[in-house]
């Protein structure tokens, strides 16, 4: 049968998704791969992990795709020979390792002028710090890269031979002029890296492919003012479309182009979200399911007693961008077991993006409501926790893939099925229930984020006394 697939290579996984031009899900398939930390701060992948994950799930979802939509981790760098050859593991999104190399962008650029050329200020998991840790730390693989790409499009080189990127995810790579969506010429020349090594920029609606936090909104419908996209994935992520280019002054949140020619985003990211529950099931509760924790977790009540977790297991970006931050259990008492440290880790991950809330609102950006996708919406629970913390209610649409749905849409829109993103989301996106904020839970969790608020400051003066 013929459909529109999407394929969204994440970083735990991809998921390939195939669609009919109404939207209705024909097949899905899964498939894991490994996360190396080689080092603390270090997270790589080997890119013939995704290709060989994404042969098998596109294989497995038996059907002749009309036309293959690409979504994908942002900001990973892939740095390949002169033969295409992978020269080493790709860094991620969620490495920390550049913290000097950003230091460094933020001079010699000087950071009013580097926003204004990027939009962004430079974060440890974007992509052209990592190329100057490269050059001092691998100079003899630097020396041998003949053209970069990120994940996702890595995957498509393989598939089709096309070397090509979207503004979308280009935007994160701090090489790029996203107010005019091409590469900076300034910013290129300014870290001397060779405009040779970067694709060709096109429109994700041309190329089908945006990064995942693009295709995610995307794919629940958030394309306009009004609405924000809520994602519980590894990371978590709030983000608002916006009809024209803004920037935070302070660049404390991201500013990108969106998948929708002509539009941008701003968006702040948890580093951890569902990577934080990931974590904690792994090291204190293996191969336990996690509706089990969540189920824990429901009794005990709002604010978990007081106990308050911060999620920044490899440091944080929004609002602290500081890759050096860590992670803490904060009020423990006798009473506390494992279902309120479950409740704590879930209510942490959502006062951090209620962070990113904030700052969107200091935008001047007023959502009535939110839309939500990740493997972590799963969980009522937390959907109620994060409805009731972010004081908004939050619409789970009826397809729960985000991004994969996303670039599905986007493969719809190349291929002809659909005329643009608008028609695709009024054709396909429908919302399945709505999860009201608890209005009993109101008063704790303003206690509880008053309590996170406090304690970054508290955690990181006992790291730097
Ligand atoms: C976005 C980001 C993460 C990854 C997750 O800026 O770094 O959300 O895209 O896959």
């Amino acid at each position: 049968m013929t459909a529109l697939v999407g394929l969204d290579v994440g970083t735990t996984g991809v998921k390939a998704i195939a669609i009919t031009p109404e939207g209705e899900v024909v097949s899905l398939a899964e498939e894991a791969y490994p996360l190396k930390t080689p080092r603390p701060g270090w997270s790589e992948q080997d890119p013939e992990d995704w290709w060989r994950a994404s042969e098998s799930a596109l294989g497995r979802l038996g059907v002749d795709p009309l036309r293959i939509g690409f979504s994908g981790q942002m900001h990973g760098l892939v740095c390949l020979d002169e033969h295409d050859r992978v020269l080493r593991p790709a860094i991620l999104w969620n490495d920390q390792r550049t913290g000097v190399e950003c230091a460094e962008i933020e001079r010699l650029v000087g950071l009013e002028r580097l926003i204004s050329l990027t939009g962004n200020r430079a974060l440890p998991g974007f992509t052209a710090p990592k190329l100057l840790w490269l050059r001092r730390h691998e100079p003899d693989i630097y020396m041998r890269i003949s053209r970069i790409v990120l994940p996702k499009d890595y995957v498509r080189l393989r598939l089709s031979r096309e070397w090509v990127i979207d503004a979308a995810d280009a935007s994160g790579t701090l090489l790029f002029d996203v107010a005019h969506r091409r590469w900076s010429d300034e910013m290129l020349a300014a870290l001397e890296i060779p405009c040779e090594w970067l694709p060709p920029v096109q429109e994700s609606t041309e190329i089908a492919g945006a990064g995942d936090q693009q295709a995610a909104a995307l794919g629940v419908g958030v394309i306009e003012p009004g609405m924000i996209s809520v994602v519980l994935g590894t990371s978590g992520v709030v983000l608002a479309a916006l009809p024209e280019y803004a920037h935070d002054a302070g660049a404390r949140l991201h500013a990108f182009c969106h998948a929708v020619p002509a539009t941008w985003e701003a968006m702040g990211v948890v580093l951890n979200a569902a990577g934080s529950l990931r974590w904690f099931r792994d090291a204190l509760a293996p191969s336990t399911p996690f509706d089990e924790l969540t189920a824990e977790a429901a009794p005990w009540a709002a604010g978990s007693e007081d106990l308050t977790f911060l999620p920044y297991l490899q440091g944080e970006r929004t609002p602290h961008a500081d890759p050096d931050a860590r992670a803490a259990f904060a009020g423990l008492t006798l009473r506390h077991d494992r279902g309120a440290l479950v409740r704590a880790v879930l209510e942490g991950v959502a006062y951090g993006l209620r962070d990113s809330l904030e700052l969107l609102r200091d935008l001047g950006v007023t959502a009535s409501v939110g839309r939500v996708s990740g493997g972590g919406a799963r969980s009522r629970l937390w959907l109620k926790i994060v409805a009731s913390v972010l004081g908004l209610p939050l619409e789970r649409p009826v397809v729960e893939e985000g991004s994969a749905y996303g670039a599905a849409l986007l493969a719809g829109v190349a291929g002809g099925v659909f005329t643009d993103a608008r028609e695709a989301v009024a054709a396909c996106v429908r919302v399945r229930e709505t999860v009201e904020p608890n209005p009993d839970w109101a008063f704790a969790y303003d206690a509880g984020y008053a309590r996170f608020r406090a304690l970054y400051p508290a955690v990181r003066g006992v790291e730097e006394p």
